[in-house]
């Protein structure tokens, strides 16, 4: 198997769910970032559930295809093992993980992984968006966008949701999460994610989303947005929630 020369936060977030994907550099930056922070684990195990819960709110009103952005490693409890009658598209620019996700998903006919850069969604490959994802443009499809807007400046990030919004037909659902400002209170740790690393305030979610339509449930804290039980007690690192094309 091939080695990474550089940490991926994709990879960390595996060994973070206890996976088995992910490399020497990758353990390292993970623990040299809880170092700075605190554990970890707890916060992404809860990232994960919200995808989960989100990706079968979108599957359970009868959208059968997804593209996934940024999309990291496709196991643990990713979109396609949460909803496997969907056929599912993942993507991330990153080309070890695009390797790692080739691998794990050999053989699978209803998931693939290309390369597509969130940014510019006319990277994405046709020929697998026209496999994995046979609506696109014609009919509600889920675009999932999970661990990727920290990564993206405010303008990049509102342009690239509303090409998204403008590509997709009615019906669609984006889910999404923003970080907060937790890490404010954690330089070191805020330092190791790089200088384009963005936090926002609550406030900063709504003119992002553009033309996207939260649903009722809102962009909360991901323990609250529709918990199994009683919401745990965790820092409110990720805010997240859905949000739909209602017209053309
Ligand atoms: C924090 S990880 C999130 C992985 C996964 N979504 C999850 O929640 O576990 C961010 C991922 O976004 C990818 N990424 C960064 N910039 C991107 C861009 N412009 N387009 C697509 N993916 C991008 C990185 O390579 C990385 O795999």
């Amino acid at each position: 198997m091939e080695e990474a020369d550089r940490a991926s936060t994709a990879r960390m977030i595996d060994f973070w769910l206890g996976g088995e994907d992910h490399f020497p550099v990758d353990v390292a930056a993970a623990r040299a970032f809880e170092g700075a922070y605190g554990p970890c684990a707890p916060l992404f195990r809860e990232l994960r559930a919200f995808l989960g819960r989100a990706v079968r709110t979108i599957a359970g009103a009868g959208v059968d295809g997804f593209l996934v952005f940024g999309a990291g490693v496709p196991t643990r409890g990713n979109v396609h093992e949460v909803a496997p009658e969907a056929a599912v598209l993942y993507t991330d620019v990153d080309p070890v993980t695009i390797r790692l996700g080739q691998r794990i998903l050999a053989g699978n006919d209803r998931a693939g992984y290309g390369y597509g850069d969130a940014t510019d969604v006319g990277t994405v490959d046709s020929a697998l968006l026209r496999r994995f994802v046979p609506g696109w443009g014609r009919r509600p499809v889920g675009v999932v966008f999970l661990g990727l807007a920290a990564f993206l400046d405010d303008a990049t990030l509102a342009h690239t949701l509303d090409e998204l919004y403008a590509a997709v037909a009615p019906g669609s659902f984006l889910a999404v999460d923003f970080d907060g400002e937790e890490l404010a209170a954690y330089p070191e740790a805020l330092a190791m994610m790089g200088p384009q690393f963005r936090m926002r305030p609550p406030a900063a979610f709504g003119s992002l989303l553009g033309r996207w339509t939260p649903t009722d449930d809102g962009i909360v804290a991901v323990s609250r947005w529709r918990p199994d039980g009683s919401p745990a007690a965790l820092p409110d690192a990720f805010h997240g929630g859905l949000a739909i094309k209602r017209s053309g």
